[in-house]
């Protein structure tokens, strides 16, 4: 019998600064887990194969990160509900021979905002900021919890109503350009754009940020990403970047392969010493 542990991986390109291998080896220790976990830098032509690949070599289970996890759709052979309706895959997981493709995006923005966080959605007034593949993987998970209003607001308006009429029969989502967000300050604004990777901030009108409106980015960095630091100069009641959203997603693929869920706070503490 093999003593090798179970191997799994993260798939990007680029992808040698993931910091998904430090937050999977922190979960194996703590659970307990025996687990290898790898990069792998692939580039998109030869995602399929090397998908394929990794399985058929007798891999367990794998991260799919940019610019993959439309791609990742077809190689899985089934999709979660959650999957599905992201229409994107963050996670692949070999199941009694069937490859299973998962989306714990949604569901990690989600715990580091409710229990992390302690920010309550219900009866909210939710902006969120572009509508790419990052706000289609977020907003069933957030229009389940029942806000009072959303707003999807982006640069090309069309692309937001395509994308709020497309989720719809979840809930009433009005899709707009930042110029119509309205000067009603928002409870929560969440930056799902990519403009903080090119260092720009998403032109949110100022009334849409009040004293009390909460603002999270997706991205994060080492120091506060410039969506961050703009919400904190209008004086908003909290900015937060996706770091806790991050290892909160890499929680739940990890419950997904090994069937038990790894405890956050220590990692997430240990992120924020290491970033
Ligand atoms: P992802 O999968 O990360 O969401 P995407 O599908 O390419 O990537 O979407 C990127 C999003 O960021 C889009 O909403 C884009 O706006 P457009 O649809 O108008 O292109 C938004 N975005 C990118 N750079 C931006 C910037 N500098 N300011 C505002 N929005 C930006």
């Amino acid at each position: 019998m093999s003593s090798e542990p179970d191997r799994y991986g993260v798939f990007g390109h680029p992808v040698a600064h993931s910091l998904s291998p430090f937050i999977h080896a922190m979960f194996a220790r703590e659970t307990g887990e025996a687990i290898s976990y790898q990069i792998y830098d692939v580039a998109p032509a030869e995602f399929a194969e090397r998908a394929r690949g990794f399985f058929a070599a007798g891999g367990r289970g794998l991260n799919i990160t940019l610019p993959h996890k439309i791609a990742a759709v077809d190689v899985a052979h089934e999709l979660t509900a959650r999957a599905a309706h992201a229409a994107a895959v963050n996670t692949l997981a070999l199941q009694g021979g069937v490859l299973v493709g998962d989306n714990t995006d949604g569901v990690g923005l989600v715990r580091d905002l409710c229990d992390n966080l302690g920010l309550g959605i219900r009866g909210r007034r939710l902006l969120i900021l572009g509508a790419g593949g990052a706000t289609r993987g977020l907003l069933a998970p957030l229009v389940e919890l029942a806000p009072a209003t959303v707003v999807i607001a982006n640069r090309t308006p069309e692309r937001a109503a395509a994308l709020a009429a497309a989720f719809a029969h979840l809930g009433t989502i009005q899709g707009v350009g930042f110029a119509c967000v309205g000067d009603t300050p928002y409870d929560l604004i969440i930056n799902a754009t990519s403009a903080s990777l090119a260092g720009a901030i998403p032109p949110v009108p100022l009334g849409a940020i009040g004293r009390h409106t909460v603002c999270y980015d997706l991205a994060y960095g080492r120091s506060a990403t410039a969506f961050v630091k703009w919400a904190e100069r209008s004086g908003c009641a909290g900015a937060f970047q996706g770091l806790g959203m991050l290892v909160e997603q890499a929680a739940e693929s990890f419950r997904l392969w090994r069937g038990v869920r790894p405890a956050t706070a220590s990692v997430r503490a240990a992120l924020r010493e290491a970033i």
